[in-house]
């Protein structure tokens, strides 16, 4: 394997943009690790074998968190012995067709067929944020697509039985667009469950469960004694799923901050309103950070206020429509039930129009009103720019009467049909008291760089991260259950980990109140979820220069990267980055002549050196040890952050020494309690039986009791090693 950065995969395309990197090269004849046949340089397929010859392509390892389905047919091979083999192949095919296509609307992605049984993967090779949930919705769509299939066929009876299981895993990114091969223990894992859920039934594991709770309705089981397995795995089973994915939780907490935010949309509504000059309103944030919070309350104040409010949502997936998020908008207005019959649909929708526009116009508005609801009418639409009119005739008719106020949530999520069509509104209407407010993830301004631009009333607003005296607040409300005195402790760190993300803020505190039993040792799923899908949505280099740097810290150098990224591009991606806000240029720099660079987050900086695989992880470590080497920092810190990198780059000699060193500067500068922990951390480099070892413990057992009472000096020793 080369020592490449991963030149990261973008969207699933493959892996994308130049590699930046120097890469292993064969020299001279290649032998082939399967059959040992020598192979020309260029090779890059055995001759004899077909296998692909290492080194011609760098693999790119990763960890990342997936979620596996697997789905098996009950009893088919007893009933397939009765059969003809063609017929067998027919109803085969068939029904692979369907799970195949049920687990790629979600998102995700078939990697085998196993006999009868089918894995599907979510989470890999890109993670979307919400990939548990994706795969439990695919997992309820195979069991319909199965039952639908088993009444379409006269005598089909396919019975199913299905798992999901989410945890961590080693995904090998591999050249073809799409394409990964995986490997870890949640594997095995589902493929166990598979076998104990009910016929018919979808069972999901632990982290599958927590992570989903709020969206899918479950029921506990007893846990799964599983061949393999030291301990029963907890399962439950899924019962139903509500409609609107993402949608379950509404704020537990009431509204922090964000008063500077209301007061602007309010101000924009009121000269709405006064000058009845239509308006679009952009708001940007992150997964999270409160854009449908800030919606909600804005609607109320408008609600309040004497206006009307419809609200449509673009989805990640399964989006049957362009213009799904309008349609139901327009459903709102004409007070259209998703349960409606088309015929009573439609007849309300004639009576709204009516009313509103003379029954000839309106006539031909219904029709393409109808047909964008995805109703049959007689309509048969000329062109878009007819079906964009009426949607403006309809909007026209409805605002004239009372100001209105068009929410579009989620708006990354949508078609180019449906931008366009917003962006027509906000353009064309005119004197009228139309408020139209769009909530995105910045992505959008990757698909629509000229997002708004142009248009005569056009205005955004980022949602920054809470502030910390906010945080506090919230965390104070969803720990409310929390005694007194564990409170504080509990709300600083939330608060000090969420970075002012009012969700992340929400599944921490969900965690912590469910008692230490529930409390995982690192991260919720959910978070990490959520920060991968940030990553994942990055360009390739720039996603792969992040996560060779969060090796460095926190806290990186230019120079620290120059190994493996030559220095045009290095400036150009760091660039970037700098312009999406995820770094940021320090003013002052503790490596002369070297640009400080600083995570704007610590949580992608956690997730991205999350993703390195150990070995890939130690060789980076040992790179950034050399660096620092090489750079002659003076000072504690620096020397223990040698030490570290030193450690963690498989060099306890090394790690030892500098240990040794950072202990003894602290000592003398009479940081004893921390000399005391820098002792321990030598002595954690140095075998059992290092003749050493008693010197250090010494030195030690001196720093210790100079700063705290003996006895301390065993707690320091089991202590475990700070980050
Ligand atoms: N300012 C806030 N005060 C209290 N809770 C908030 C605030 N902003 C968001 N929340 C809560 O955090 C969660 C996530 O917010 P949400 O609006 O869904 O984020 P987004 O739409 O940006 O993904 C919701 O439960 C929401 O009620
Ligand atoms: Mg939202």
């Amino acid at each position: 394997m080369g020592t490449s950065p991963r030149n990261g995969v973008h969207k699933g395309e493959g892996n994308g943009g130049p590699s930046p990197n120097t890469r292993d090269t064969l020299c001279g004849m290649a032998s082939c690790g399967s059959c040992g046949q020598d192979n020309p340089e260029i090779a890059r397929f055995c001759l004899a074998c077909g296998e692909r010859l290492s080194g011609s392509e760098p693999l790119q390892e990763e960890r990342r968190t997936i979620t596996v389905i697997f789905v098996d047919l009950v009893g088919f091979t007893s009933r397939a012995e009765k059969l003809d083999p063609e017929d067998v192949q027919a109803i085969l095919s068939l029904y692979y067709d369907r799970v195949r296509s049920d687990i790629e609307s979600f998102g995700g992605r078939v990697d085998k067929f196993i006999g009868d049984a089918v894995m599907g993967l979510f989470g890999a090779p890109i993670s979307f944020g919400d990939d548990p949930e994706r795969a439990v919705r695919a997992a309820f769509s195979v069991v319909e697509s199965v039952r639908e299939l088993n009444a379409q066929h006269e005598g089909l009876d396919l019975e199913t039985r299905t798992a999901v299981n989410t945890g961590e895993a080693i995904v090998t990114l591999s050249s073809l667009p799409g394409q990964a091969m995986v490997a870890g223990d949640v594997i095995n894992t589902a493929s166990r469950l598979q076998q104990a859920a009910p016929v018919n039934g979808i069972i999901v594991g632990a982290d599958t469960y927590a992570c989903t709770r709020d969206v899918i309705v479950y029921e506990p089981m007893a846990s799964v004694v599983a061949k393999g397995k030291s301990a029963p795995v907890e399962a439950w089973i899924a019962l139903t799923s509500s409609n609107d994915p993402r949608e379950g939780q509404t704020g537990r907490a009431p509204l922090v901050g964000r008063s500077r935010e209301l007061h602007m949309l309010r101000q924009a509504w009121e000269r709405v309103v006064a000058d009845r000059a239509v308006q679009l309103v952009t708001v940007f944030g992150p997964s999270g950070i409160g854009k449908t919070r800030l919606g909600v309350e804005f609607t109320q104040s408008v609600v309040d206020a004497g206006g009307r409010v419809v609200r449509g949502r673009s989805l990640p997936y399964r989006d049957s429509s362009a213009y799904g998020p309008f349609a139901d908008q327009v459903k709102q207005l004409a007070g259209i039930f998703e349960t409606d019959p088309a015929d009573l649909a439609i007849d309300k929708l004639r009576q709204t129009v009516a009313s509103l526009l003379g029954s000839s116009q309106g006539e031909t508005v219904i029709d393409h009103i109808g047909v964008l609801l995805g109703f049959e009418t007689a309509g048969d639409i000329a062109d878009r720019e007819t079906l964009f009119f009426s949607v403006r005739c309809l909007i026209e008719s409805v605002a004239a009467d009372q100001p209105l106020l068009l929410v579009f949530e989620d708006l990354h999520w949508a078609d180019g049909a449906l931008l366009d069509l917003v962006e027509l509104l906000a353009g064309r209407l005119r004197n009228l008291p139309v408020f139209v407010l769009a909530l995105s993830r910045p992505d959008l301004l990757d698909t629509r760089p000229g997002w708004g631009s142009g248009l005569p009333a056009y205005s955004s607003l980022t949602l920054e991260p809470l502030g910390e005296d906010d945080s506090r607040r919230l965390a104070g409300y969803l720990l409310a259950s929390f005694a007194e005195e564990d409170r504080d402790r509990q709300v600083a760190l939330l608060a000090g980990t969420a970075e002012g993300n009012p969700l992340f803020l929400e599944q921490m505190a969900s965690v912590v109140t469910e008692g230490p039993a529930a409390r995982p040792s690192s991260l919720p799923t959910t978070i990490r979820g959520s920060v991968m899908a940030r990553l994942d949505a990055l360009p390739g280099e720039e996603r792969g220069l992040l996560v060779d740097a969060s090796v460095v810290g926190r806290v990186f150098w230019r120079g620290a990267l120059a190994a493996s990224w030559d220095s045009k591009s290095l400036g150009r991606i760091l660039d970037a980055l700098e312009g999406r806000d995820l770094v940021h240029r320090e003013t002052t720099s503790i490596i002369n002549g070297e640009q400080q660079f600083a995570f704007k987050h610590g949580l992608i900086r956690d997730v991205a050196y999350e993703t390195l695989p150990r070995r890939r992880r130690s060789e980076r470590h040992a790179e950034v040890a050399q660096f620092l080497e090489d750079a002659e920092l003076s000072g504690t810190e620096a020397t223990a952050a040698l030490a570290r990198h030193w450690r963690d780059g498989g060099h306890p000699e090394k790690a030892f020494d500098y240990f040794l060193r950072a202990g003894e500067q602290c000592g003398r500068g009479w940081a004893k309690r921390q000399a005391a922990v820098l002792f321990g951390e030598a002595l954690r480099c140095l075998v059992e039986d290092d003749v050493r070892r008693r010197d250090v413990l010494q030195r030690q057992a001196v720093a210790a009791a100079a700063a705290v009472h003996v006895p301390d000096v065993r707690r320091l020793n089991s202590e475990p090693a700070p980050p």
